[in-house]
């Protein structure tokens, strides 16, 4: 009998190896694999390792009999400590080696490979997966705002709103992105179009990839209808088969109750790739009840001297109690990430410093008041979910773009991009969490109700979800 007859749909995941990306594909993962598709999962050994030691993605895949790993190199040895220019050379590697990947994973034996989802920054599968006629769904994992802001990049060069003509040109309204015109300055454009040179490799990678999507027969996005409403609309001209389905932790988390009403899923659930330090918790429990700011850069931020020094000040200086991530990789190399002298009291008695937190369970605890980001997707999402005003530092790529959501779109926080001053911090996080704190929380209260809406059964996100697992039921698998 033809084992494709009775079988799931199978279902290959290839996200790109870095913790934003892997974070959000793993979660869609989880949530296809709940709805009883076959999984196989991309993932990179040097990723996979960091989940072994710090996630418990073994205790939790174990649970679905039909989910696999599949584990690949990125073209430098495990211990590498991939910092700089490494990213560029892990997409050529990771494209050299994708032909024969998905040859080898469609000749599996009595494993029919249904569709692909492939991460959006990775469009060459499209081509690649065409060949062995199997079909391509692109997940970008980034805002539906900064993917329509690159989609249309062709249209701001033509219009001249590209190239940034230096500093002076950066508070500029951008006009030439439908729909976003009230919100765009020069500034808040994704930061690799901060190019003089419109040749420039990533600007000219990224746009590529961005058009290169519509190849893919459907387009997955983490966000919901409310939050995005004008970038998903026009997104959806060029996207018929576009499904919103974020956000995809809280998604997690509904499909996850719904399926087992009796035994609800553990905060603590993470695709951690360090060591999560707990003890920001036991520390959080003795605080007063929104009185914490908590201070994150994500997984890739680096902050120089003086950026540490002025938000060490800034923190301090705002009287308010902090809780702040230092990664043992975020200051430069053999800086020293003491606490300058002058603070070091008031630092004690009114901070705590990990390398690693669980950070959606520090969100939703009841002691933390306000958010001081760098405005990374999935940290936005979270905060989002838990109903927390922001302050937003970006530091790169679609950053520049979210934090302008979060202080213009949703007025749910306020955004220091381009400067890191002792003053702004203090200044900011005083009025997050003092003068205009009610005005802030009853904005960010609201979007989290509507994320939870959309993300509950009956919800945009819910609805959305199904019928993308009705379209991949409807697919035939290869043979
Ligand atoms: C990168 C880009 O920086 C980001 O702009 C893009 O949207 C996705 O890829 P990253 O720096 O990793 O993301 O930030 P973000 O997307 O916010 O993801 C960080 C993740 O790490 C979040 O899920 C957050 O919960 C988690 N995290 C962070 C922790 O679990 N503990 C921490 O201490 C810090």
């Amino acid at each position: 009998m033809d084992p494709s007859a009775v079988a799931p749909p199978h279902v290959v995941i290839f996200p790109v190896a870095a913790q934003g990306h892997v974070n959000s594909m793993l979660k869609l993962a989880e949530i296809l694999a709940l709805s009883g598709l076959r999984i196989t999962f991309i993932n990179s050994e040097h990723i996979h390792h960091r989940l072994l030691q710090h996630a418990d993605i073994q205790a939790r895949f174990a649970a679905y009999p039909d989910f696999r790993f599949k584990i690949i190199s990125d073209g430098f040895p495990i211990d590498h400590p991939r910092a700089g220019d490494h990213a560029l050379t892990t997409f050529n590697y990771v494209k050299s080696i994708t032909k024969q990947l998905l040859e080898e994973l469609v000749s599996v034996p009595d494993r029919p490979v249904t569709c692909i989802i492939a991460d959006g920054i990775l469009s060459f599968t499209i081509d690649f997966a065409g060949d062995l006629g199997v079909p391509v769904i692109a997940f970008r994992t980034i805002s539906a705002s900064c993917f329509w802001t690159c989609f249309c990049i062709p249209r701001m060069i033509e219009s001249g709103d590209l190239p940034i003509k230096g500093h002076r040109d950066m508070d500029r309204d951008v006009t030439s992105v439908p729909g976003m015109e009230d919100i765009l300055r020069c500034r808040d454009l994704p930061s690799f179009c901060r190019v003089a040179d419109l040749s420039d490799w990533l600007l000219q990678y990224l746009t590529t990839q961005t058009l290169q999507t519509t190849g893919a027969r459907a387009l997955i996005l983490n966000t919901f209808d409310h939050l995005e409403g004008p970038a998903i609309s026009q997104i959806r001209t060029h996207f018929p088969n576009l499904y919103t389905i974020g956000p995809l932790h809280s998604h997690l988390k509904s499909r996850l109750s719904s399926s087992s009403p009796s035994s609800p899923p553990s905060s603590s659930a993470s695709n951690s790739l360090w060591e999560v330090d707990r003890s920001c918790i036991a520390w959080l429990d003795k605080q007063p009840p929104k009185s914490v700011v908590y201070v994150s850069f994500g997984s890739i931020t680096t902050l120089t001297r003086h950026d540490f020094t002025e938000f060490w000040y800034g923190l301090v200086n705002s009287g308010r109690r902090f809780l702040w991530v230092l990664r043992s990789d975020s200051l430069p190399e053999g800086s020293s990430g003491a606490v300058p002298e002058e603070l070091r009291e008031a630092a004690a008695e009114r901070g705590c410093i990990v390398g690693w937190a669980p950070q959606e369970e520090v969100l939703h605890h009841g002691t933390i008041a306000a958010f001081l980001t760098h405005s990374g997707w999935n940290s936005t999402l979270e905060s989002v979910v838990a109903g927390k005003p922001m302050v937003c530092w970006p530091f790169f790529a679609d950053q520049q773009l979210n934090s302008r959501l979060v202080s213009h779109a949703w007025k749910a926080g306020l955004d220091m991009k381009d400067v890191c001053d002792r003053e702004v911090v203090e200044r900011m996080v005083n009025e997050v969490m003092g003068e205009r704190k009610e005005e802030f929380a009853a904005a960010a209260g609201d979007l989290a109700r509507r994320a939870r809406d959309a993300a509950s059964e009956g919800g945009s996100s819910w609805d959305n979800l199904d019928r993308l697992i009705e379209d991949i039921r409807s697919m035939k698998p290869s043979s």
